[in-house]
């Protein structure tokens, strides 16, 4: 037996580049995993994949991408041992945060230790790819820009030190529809990334937030005009923007210092039900 964790992203930019001949969207993204997380007990069974969990919204069977990775990992290692797995699941669901595809890359590492599989990440991340776009980044977490459909990687390490307060509106989207809503007009050849990498390396916290952006959120304020509803009001009471992370219709606000960040948590509290502080990792 053994515990892995699965933490959550989020985008601080998010360009859509344009429409793939695939059906998938060709974007430049810059992805910050944070320490909101979810717990993942994996060890061998007699036979088949078993999932269990104390969340009632997500299902156990092949439907949740923790199944699917658990499936797809053994048919490449070539093993017919069964699989359990116990999720403690934190990171709101269906919210734009990659939870379903950080317990997937979760699911992914913890196989190959427990089997000593001995593949790399680049394998692991390389085969997260058939499971879903955002299953590579959160096999290696932290920062990233990612390019394709998500799954083209390259690594940012950098020192920056910010909180987050992550509000999960009461909103339920769909990503497939957003990107699918998109407008010519939406997309861009114009991407944010680089200025973003270089203020992140940089530390400088105010053009960080400068900068955050994500070209899916019009569309998603279109469909969802809740989702432009709440980010208005939580605007407007915090006298600080809030930005959307993937397809939403989870909103974030960036915090240089731990005390700031308390502070918009507390006044938060007071009128929305599903709110988070985290940091980033
Ligand atoms: O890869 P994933 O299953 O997470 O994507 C969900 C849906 O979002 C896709 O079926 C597709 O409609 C849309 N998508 C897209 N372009 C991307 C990522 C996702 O159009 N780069």
């Amino acid at each position: 037996m053994l515990v892995e964790r699965a933490y959550a992203k989020i985008n601080l930019t998010l360009d859509v580049l344009g429409r793939r001949p695939d059906g998938y969207h060709e974007v430049d993204m810059v992805m910050q995993s944070v320490d909101l997380s979810d717990l993942l007990w994996i060890d061998k069974s007699d036979t088949g994949i078993r999932i269990e969990s104390g969340a009632s919204n997500i299902p156990l069977d092949d439907r949740n991408l923790a199944y699917v990775a658990a499936e797809a990992f053994l048919r490449k290692a070539n093993i017919s041992s069964g699989i359990s797995i116990g999720l403690e699941k934190n990171i709101p669901v269906a919210a734009g945060l990659a939870g379903g595809s950080s317990d997937a890359a979760a699911v992914l590492r913890g196989l190959n230790r427990l089997f000593a599989a001995g593949y790399s990440l680049d394998e692991l991340a390389e085969l997260g790819a058939s499971i879903g776009s955002d299953v590579p980044f959160c096999v290696y977490g932290g920062c990233a820009v990612a390019r394709g459909r998500g799954e083209r990687l390259q690594r940012v390490h950098h020192q920056m030190r910010a909180w987050v307060i992550i509000i999960r509106p009461p909103v339920f989207v769909s990503t497939a529809d957003i990107y699918g809503a998109l407008t010519p007009r939406q997309m861009t050849q114009v991407t944010r990334s680089k200025s973003m990498i270089e203020s992140l390396m940089d530390g400088d916290f105010k053009r960080v937030v400068d900068l955050v952006d994500n070209g899916l959120r019009p569309a998603t304020q279109r469909l969802y005009p809740e989702v432009a509803e709440y980010a208005q009001r939580l605007s407007s009471t915090l006298g600080h923007p809030v930005h959307m992370s993937g397809s939403g219709p989870t909103l974030f606000l960036l915090a240089p210092s731990e005390r700031r960040a308390q502070r918009s948590y507390n006044a938060i509290r007071g009128f929305m039900k599903e709110v988070y502080l985290c940091r980033f990792i």
